[in-house]
């Protein structure tokens, strides 16, 4: 029997909310690089992916001042993850038992995507909060989605070159057809569970370092490299010749550069330089000229994020949370869309095992022992 290894190169099913062909990332038919280069919101592009067309200018301003009013969390939610939130445990592990308890602390049965998205991202800002002793903030209705997330996160309310930086970055993240938690999320939501359960098995997918931990590990590698002071190169060297994979580089679909992560490195680089950042983005630089030279291998969405998150004042364990935050949009524009189609996920395997071997004559064998 033919099979994939990883269902690499597999289509398994039909989606009209984004596209990876030709390398190209596409939301809904509109190329990622223009939307981002056109300064679109943020919640512009969740509008685009949950009902696959732009919004009027109207349902634009509706839907906004719909999902910030709902950044709110149940007194309930609250109590529970000043408790949680403060655990020693990874703050994915938080986050992973927070999106189970919102499907606690809230109406799992009729609760809808906005309402959803909207506690996903305060929920998150206050883990943040709850971990660095800062005061939990309430969200502000002057604000757009992003910046409300920003500002409930780092405490500061963004500027308006900030905020364009952010809302991109919010918008690069938000969907990539069928990754890993995605594509967990759509197994879950296949057998029609709720909307909660499938961002729990979403967030453990995005967890892992070969997915949405990567930036946290390309953090730890810098300053790595920095505090010992040691050529980035040789760095690189010694990893690949211990046969590590470094993070940040290489991806499944992407072979020929990540477009996401030209438009982050540019981010990355005016952040670096308004936030005395530049030692970091200059070892990126070096580590990337090498491995493309080397094995031909680009940066991905997480290579340059990992500064990024940095210089906005986040520590390096909450980068996937935000990761997290941002592509709640998509996970739950694949579960809409997952739902709709009312077919289970439930695919075959090439058993490899041993055959043919028999249980009364193994367990006699034992017997006569
Ligand atoms: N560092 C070093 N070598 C890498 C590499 C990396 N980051 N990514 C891929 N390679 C090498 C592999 O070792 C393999 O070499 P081989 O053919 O000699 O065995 C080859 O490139 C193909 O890689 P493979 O892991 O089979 O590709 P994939 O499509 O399954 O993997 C990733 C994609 C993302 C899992 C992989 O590139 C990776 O582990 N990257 C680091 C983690 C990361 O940044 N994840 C975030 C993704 S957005």
């Amino acid at each position: 029997m033919d099979h994939a290894k990883g269902l690499a190169g597999i289509v398994v099913d039909e989606t009209k909310i984004s596209s990876t062909k030709n390398e190209k990332l596409t939301y809904a038919g509109y190329s990622v690089e223009e939307i981002a280069k056109a300064h679109a919101s943020f919640e512009e592009v969740v509008f685009l992916l949950w009902y696959t067309r732009l919004p009027s200018e109207d349902e634009l301003r509706e839907f906004r001042r719909d999902l910030v009013s709902k950044m709110v969390l149940p007194a309930e939610t609250i109590r529970l993850l000043l408790y949680i939130a403060k655990e020693p445990q990874h703050p994915m592990s938080i986050l992973r038992t927070t999106t189970s308890l919102l499907g606690t602390t809230n109406d799992v049965d009729h609760d809808e995507p906005p309402k959803i998205l909207a506690k996903m991202l305060t929920a998150i800002a206050a883990i943040i909060r709850i971990r660095d002793d800062e005061p939990f903030l309430d969200v502000d209705p002057e604000l757009g989605v992003a910046d409300n997330f920003l500002y409930m996160m780092t405490g500061k309310k963004p500027n308006a070159e900030l905020s364009q930086m952010f809302n991109t970055v919010m918008i690069l993240h938000a969907d990539h057809e069928f990754n890993a938690s995605t594509f967990t999320a759509r197994v879950v939501a296949s057998t029609m569970s709720d909307y909660y359960s499938c961002l729990t098995a979403a967030v453990c997918a995005l967890k892992g370092p070969l997915h949405g931990g990567a930036n946290e590990r390309v953090f730890e590698m810098l300053n790595e490299i920095m505090s010992q002071d040691e050529d980035p190169i040789d760095f690189i060297k010694n990893e690949i010749g211990r046969g590590r994979k470094i993070m940040g580089f290489g991806h499944r679909i992407y072979k020929h550069g990540d477009p996401r992560a030209y438009i982050l490195k540019d981010i990355a680089e005016k952040l670096a330089e308004e936030t005395d950042n530049m030692d970091y983005y200059n070892i990126q630089q070096q580590l990337a000229d090498y491995m493309l030279e080397k094995d031909h291998l680009h940066p991905n969405v997480d290579y340059y994020t990992a500064l990024i998150y940095h210089c906005l004042g986040l520590e390096k364990e909450t980068f996937t949370l935000v990761f997290a935050a941002c592509r709640t949009s998509g996970w739950l524009a694949h579960v809409m869309e997952q739902r709709r189609e009312k077919t289970l996920i439930r695919p075959n395997s090439e058993y490899v095992g041993p055959t043919n071997r028999s249980y009364l004559e193994d367990t006699a064998v034992k017997e006569a022992r």
